[in-house]
């Protein structure tokens, strides 16, 4: 299918251009969370059948990614999936991150500031020479929330590698859309309610199988057991030696809607959804007389954008003080030209 044909797979009203902050599910998934909820509603089945949703959202998820399905963990936010991460730092560390990091990935490391864990903040475009011989982890987001930046994901992993640092990406503005050798990094954690088009509750972590050896499992429970049916009462404890002993509990019905979402774009490939967006953004870039980009996030300061878009009833964003919209496989030439002409 093309991807130009892909936006009838949706119901999305014209002008919605914030992806950036949730994501619009395609019918496939809309109509499996529907029927789940008619199922819970008169109790017509057992749970069972909607955790089979998970199975195949991790599944999804690592072809998306390119990593390996036993490498990755299901919980439902970046921050949660990030705080074993952190707790595994040793007493005296030095986290990198730029200074327009989204919190989710900043405060995880922040609250272990008492026991020597120091975080050097800097402008994403000093990231790379900020890595030096005393850092202990380097983590970005792959694409920033604020400004739509593309981070220099293979720049900033052979800085880390020259110093030993470990590499933590935060992959909620970029995974479903973005292409990258994601292995490449030793963490990559991302929320699925945008690019992948989830309900809000759902989220992935790929943890290398080298660096989570030394991450304590701190939310296990039942559903991180070795067999989570076998895993209800009682000691010894028995988690699952791959990376789901850091999986939480799922909520299900957010993955009852994640995995359509998630096998769709495997199915529309990554690539192909990258060349739409970008296309639109630069659609967009150019109807302001902005360069190109690589981004399917634009941010930019035009005068009372912010009322401009919503007379129009189109939806977007504003992040310090500029306007963001955000192009995903729903997305149409209208949408951009409808925006460009609120603008205008
Ligand atoms: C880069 C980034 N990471 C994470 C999140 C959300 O994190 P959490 O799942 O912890 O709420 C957002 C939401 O805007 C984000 O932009």
């Amino acid at each position: 299918m093309e991807i130009t044909e892909a936006h009838r797979l949706w119901d999305a009203a014209p002008g919605w251009l914030n992806t950036a902050s949730y994501g619009l599910p395609p019918r496939v998934a809309w109509i499996a969370l529907q029927e789940a909820l008619d199922d819970w509603r008169h109790g017509r089945t057992s749970w069972e059948g909607w955790d089979t949703s998970t199975a195949r959202s991790r599944a999804a998820f690592a072809e998306l990614l390119g990593v390996p399905t036993a490498d990755v963990a299901v919980g439902s936010t970046t921050s949660g999936l990030l705080a074993p991460v952190a707790a595994a730092l040793p007493d005296i560390a030095r986290v990198v991150l730029p200074d327009i990091e989204f919190t989710s990935n900043v405060f995880p490391w922040m609250v272990h500031a008492d026991r020597g864990v120091e975080v050097v903040a800097v402008p994403p475009g000093q990231l790379v020479d900020a890595v030096d011989r005393r850092t202990t982890v380097v983590t970005f987001s792959a694409v920033q929330s604020a400004t739509g930046e593309v981070a220099d994901f293979d720049a900033l992993v052979e800085a880390a590698r020259a110093v030993g640092a470990m590499v933590v990406v935060d992959a909620s503005q970029a995974a479903g859309w973005l292409p990258l050798a994601w292995s490449r990094a030793d963490v990559v954690v991302a929320s699925a309610y945008k690019w992948l088009m989830a309900p809000r509750g759902a989220a992935f972590g790929y943890l290398s199988p080298a660096v989570r050896e030394r991450f304590r499992p701190l939310q296990a429970g039942w559903y991180a057991g070795t067999d989570p049916h076998a895993s209800y009462y009682g000691p010894p404890l028995r988690l699952a030696e791959d990376a789901r002993k850091f999986d939480i509990s799922p909520a299900w019905f957010c993955f009852v809607g994640a995995a359509p979402a998630l096998e769709l774009l495997v199915e529309l490939g990554v690539e192909r959804v990258n060349a739409h967006n970008v296309a639109l953004a630069n659609r967009f870039r150019a109807g302001l007389g902005l360069p190109p980009g690589d981004s399917a996030i634009v941010s930019t300061d035009v005068p009372d954008a912010e009322s401009k878009l919503a007379a129009a009833g189109i939806r977007a964003a504003v992040r310090g003080g500029r306007v963001r919209v955000s192009f995903h496989v729903y997305s149409t030439e209208a949408d951009v030209d409808a925006a460009l002409d609120a603008l205008a």
